[in-house]
């Protein structure tokens, strides 16, 4: 099989890079630099060149507030791209395989959002990429479209990180504890990302829209206080974690209260298990705290 990664230099992208592919398979990477999105033309010509059997599209804007102000990006990259990338594979035979979000649903209601449910996305973010899933299942039929929600590794923006950092410089902090959803770790995603496409290989594959995300549920107050617990375990000291509301906590995006996924779907068809994100965590600190003192992850808020 051969490969095109596009989006490589993001959390999912890179950890897709350093997967356990099998062995003989060609893996090209792409990040932005190399082909850009937004640039439907060469985005096009990439894929008529490489000729791939299987594109796989990390790439996206995740920038959640600022895509408030930002339509028109958002929707070059997260809305039409995705149409272009199913036309042109499909003009060369090659599968997609394309992420999106729990920001699809509005968050309403309490238990797990199943695939068919309907969805109403809160913010143009959320907007954009619905769009982009339409879009890819209008182009081609062969894409799995894989909806996954708050994603962290031990590069890159995330909210683990920003905890870490956070937590390192102050003595306490107030963190949202009212929006419940399923923390995921990058290399959970790369690894399903690589069972799917073995499936796309020996021509078993099940095409179509599928939830994948980390076991069990949480808040992010939840998320945060597990990386203190982690902190406090290195390095002996942690910082005070108050509990607030969304409202205590305006952000430019409105984000749904409730994100969780249902992982059913997945686990029947493709016989993947929702990873247990809290031992994927201790796994993405011991890198992240390993490397280097962990670099200050910047201040936006991703997906
Ligand atoms: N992050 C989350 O919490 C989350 C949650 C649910 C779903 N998802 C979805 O999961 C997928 C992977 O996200 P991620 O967490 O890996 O996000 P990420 O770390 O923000 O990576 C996204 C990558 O896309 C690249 N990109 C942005 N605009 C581009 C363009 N015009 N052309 C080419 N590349 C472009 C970025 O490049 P730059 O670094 O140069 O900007 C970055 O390398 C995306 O489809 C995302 O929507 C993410």
């Amino acid at each position: 099989m051969k490969l095109l990664v596009l989006g490589a230099g993001g959390q999912v992208g890179r950890e897709l890079l350093r997967a356990a592919w099998p062995t003989g398979w060609q893996v090209e990477g792409r990040t932005r630099a190399e082909v850009d999105l937004a640039d439907a033309v060469a985005l096009r010509q990439a894929i008529i060149d490489l000729r791939p059997d299987l594109v796989v599209n990390a790439g996206a804007y995740t920038a959640v507030d600022r895509a408030e102000g930002d339509r028109d990006a958002a929707f070059a990259v997260n809305g039409v791209a995705p149409g272009v990338i199913g036309r042109a594979a499909a003009a060369v035979g090659a599968a997609v395989i394309h992420y999106s979000t729990d920001y699809v649903f509005d968050g309403a209601g309490g238990g797990g959002r199943i695939e068919d449910d309907p969805v109403a996305p809160l913010g143009v973010y959320g907007a954009s990429k619905e769009a982009g899933e339409r879009a890819l299942r209008e182009a081609t039929a062969r894409h799995v479209i894989l909806r996954t929600s708050w994603v962290f590794a031990a590069h890159g923006t995330n909210f683990v990180r920003t905890m870490w950092r956070l937590g390192s410089e102050r003595p306490d902090l107030r963190v949202v504890a009212d929006q419940r959803g399923c923390p995921t770790a990058a290399a959970a995603i790369a690894a399903a990302t690589v069972r799917i496409a073995r499936r796309i290989a020996q021509g078993d594959a099940a095409w179509g829209t599928f939830h994948f995300a980390g076991a069990p549920a949480t808040s992010w107050a939840g998320l945060a206080e597990a990386v203190f617990v982690e902190m406090e375990r290195r390095t002996g000291r942690r910082p005070q974690l108050a509990p607030i509301t969304t409202a205590e906590y305006p952000t430019p995006a409105r984000r749904p209260a409730n994100s969780v996924l249902d992982c059913g779907r997945i686990f029947r068809t493709y016989g993947i298990e929702a990873p247990d994100w809290r031992a994927d965590l201790s796994v993405v600190l011991d890198e992240a705290t390993a490397g280097a003192a962990t670099a200050a992850a910047g201040g936006e808020r991703r997906a």
